[in-house]
């Protein structure tokens, strides 16, 4: 968590103040950060935690993720409530459990205040899409 305070600094976010960062220990031990890169184009733009799964993907491919940590900085405004990770993130976290077949640690929090910890991305997403629906 401390790691993903931290890592804040390197978002790209001057269209939403909304700071955000995310750290992965992956179970071979390694660390890997993503942070929210926004765009002139808004819908250009992409969440920290997806940019962590690509680059987790791109960097350990079929390492599984042990824990993902997830903190923003909103700059302007308090930073001390769990940040929500957004729909298109949870379906994300969903799929990268399934296909490296493991359950991701949460932990999700501001840079101060109340720590949401959740054993997996499961618990963000209920009655989920998944590739099983597809037959
Ligand atoms: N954002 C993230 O990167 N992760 C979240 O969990 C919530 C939202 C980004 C998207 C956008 O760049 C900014 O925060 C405001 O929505």
């Amino acid at each position: 968590m401390n790691e993903a305070r931290e890592v804040t600094q390197n978002a790209y976010a001057p269209y939403s103040n909304f700071y955000v960062g995310a750290v992965a220990k992956l179970i071979n031990g390694e660390i890997v950060a993503g942070t929210n890169q926004e765009n002139a184009s808004y819908p250009v733009g992409i969440c920290a935690e997806r940019v962590l799964l690509g680059n987790a993907a791109t960097l350990y491919p079929g390492i599984a993720i042990d824990t993902i940590a997830v903190s923003y900085d909103g700059h302007e405004t308090k930073s001390d409530h769990p940040i929500s990770p957004c729909g298109m993130c949870r379906q994300s976290l969903l799929e990268y459990e399934s296909r490296v077949n493991n359950s991701i640690r949460l932990i999700l929090a501001g840079q101060q205040g109340k720590v949401y910890i959740l054993k997996s991305a499961r618990f963000l997403l209920p009655f989920a899409f998944s590739k099983e629906e597809m037959g």
